[in-house]
């Protein structure tokens, strides 16, 4: 083995201002969406580096590729660029150490067991939307104790994928995430890419995958369920103004999941979510009272089956009775929405025939929004995926909309229960609060009262009971009759 130096002055070889912007932030996570080629590995084996020579002895610095090949290609390239007096290496296992004792490590994603139980100081993964999930957690894992920084840089491959999700929780500031998205625009600018190259690609690339690989977007999947919604309909300044707060709600075990919004003019402010897993509708009421104290008008608009009682409420009682008992208004459509109407009206909100968006979400309101930007149709059906767990939350959010579209057509005033359409809305039983368990005794008085002799004639089924307009003005009716 070579031998190895005590001390070595370093000058960081020359980098883009675009990769320097995105890997050397302050941010504990920065993640990269960009195009091929756009010296992502090159940038991250630089800020690897560094993170290890300003380590110590002993210290894991982790580089994780999808597959062995990957991590190889990048170990190579790291070896040919340090100076081989600073540096030892294992070519079986794939590690460097430099002379300050710091290991950097190069690993395969292939088996996310092999990945737990060691402390690392910083990693970069590569090709992560080429990664499994697994492997990231069991990454993310090994940062713990250290609470190490990570890189994690790709090509954008579809919207299916954890870096996908990540990156769009970076893009929308999560606290501690960086995000950078580089196209062949920045890389030809920068001299990094020759321009007439990229013209030879996109000739002979199909466009969707010429947008993934060179403009960092993905390629619209087939598909998607809300295909309106667009990064415009994220806004964090919305917030609770103050009135009626509106909740969507959806009883599902795990996770019990609701979303909270208010009406700001003709335009829907969604401004918190509640995501509860291994809950019932017990926890999930008195965490929406916790954030919404009495007297506070609250009113839910739970999912349908909720009359019935589900597993989230206990025996014996209906989810829709546990709301009222915390004194929610619950206002719920007379039959189950079809669920292509809920969808076309939470996508008009988002953005109708006009280019209008009315209906915004807080950023803050993650699992709504993966939701939004993640759930796809499963194949050849009209029906929403449910296994990646993405529809619950986004059910309860066009629940909402679509039942208050409802109850608008159904009646003007919010509070009174309407007939003859198929909306209704449910006052609260004020008896189900404070200690009484039945209903008032004195039973509301009918109209017209007993005895009382009936002023209208009696309705008969199928004929109206006003007059025709002929028995109500002859006249106008029979001109030549008033005539004479
Ligand atoms: N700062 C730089 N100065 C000069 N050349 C660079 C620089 N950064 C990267 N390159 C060169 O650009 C090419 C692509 O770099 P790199 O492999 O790091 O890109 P990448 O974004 O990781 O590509 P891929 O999408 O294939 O993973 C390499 O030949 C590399 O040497
Ligand atoms: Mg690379």
């Amino acid at each position: 083995m070579p031998a190895t130096a005590r001390s070595a002055h370093y000058t960081r070889p020359w980098l883009a201002p675009y990769q320097l912007s995105a890997i050397f932030c302050s941010e504990r996570y920065a993640v990269v969406e960009a195009t091929t080629k756009a010296g992502k590995t090159a940038a991250c084996l630089v800020w690897i580096f560094e993170q290890a020579a300003e380590s110590s002895a002993g210290r894991n610095h982790w580089w994780v590729a999808p597959v062995y090949a990957q991590a190889e290609i990048a170990y190579k390239r790291m070896k040919r660029a340090i100076p081989r007096a600073l540096f030892k290496s294992n070519d079986t296992e794939r590690f460097i150490e430099l002379a300050n004792g710091a290991i950097v490590s190069f690993k395969s994603g292939e088996k996310p067991d092999n990945l737990f139980g060691e402390d690392v100081y910083s990693a970069v993964i590569d090709e992560a939307s080429r990664l499994r999930a697994d492997s990231w957690h069991a990454v993310r894992s090994t940062l713990s104790a250290t609470r190490g920084p990570a890189r994690i840089i790709g090509n954008v491959r579809g919207r299916l994928n954890w870096a996908y999700d990540m990156a769009r929780r970076a893009e929308r500031g999560a606290i501690g995430m960086h995000y950078a998205k580089i196209t062949w625009h920045d890389a030809v600018a920068a001299g990094i890419l020759d321009a007439a190259e990229i013209e030879d690609a996109r000739t002979h690339l199909p466009p969707s995958v010429f947008r993934e690989l060179y403009e960092a977007e993905p390629a619209d999947i087939e598909g998607r369920v809300y295909r309106d919604f667009k990064p415009e309909n994220v806004d964090s300044d919305v917030c609770d103004l103050g009135g009626t707060i509106l909740v969507g709600m959806d009883f599902n075990v795990n996770p019990m999941s609701a979303v909270v919004a208010c009406r700001a003019a003709d335009q829907l402010h969604v401004f918190d979510e509640v995501v509860i897993a291994n809950s019932n509708t017990q926890e999930m009421a008195e965490e929406l009272r916790r954030r919404y104290p009495e007297p506070r008008d609250v009113a839910v608009y739970p999912d349908p089956s909720g009359s019935a009682r589900k597993t989230s409420a206990p025996v014996g009682q209906t989810d829709f009775a546990i709301l009222r008992q915390f004194g929610f208004r619950l206002i719920t459509p007379r039959a189950a929405i079809p669920v292509v109407d809920r969808i076309n009206e939470v996508n008009g909100l988002f953005c109708n025939a006009k280019g209008e968006r009315r209906l915004f979400v807080h950023s803050r309101c993650t699992h709504l929004l993966d939701g939004l930007e993640g759930l796809t149709y499963k194949d050849g059906t009209n029906q929403p995926e449910k296994d990646r767990g993405l529809d619950h939350i986004c059910f309860g959010e066009d629940t909402r909309i679509e039942t208050d579209r409802g109850r608008r057509r159904g009646s003007r005033r919010p509070s009174v229960t309407t007939t003859g359409s198929r909306w209704r809305t449910c006052a609260p039983h004020r008896w189900c609060r404070g200690g009484r368990s039945s209903p008032p005794t004195a039973p509301r008085p009918r109209w017209p009262p007993q005895g009382a002799q009936r002023t209208t004639p009696r309705r008969r089924r199928g004929r109206s009971v006003r007059p025709s307009p002929r028995a109500r003005s002859p006249a106008r009716y029979s001109p030549r009759r008033s005539a004479r």
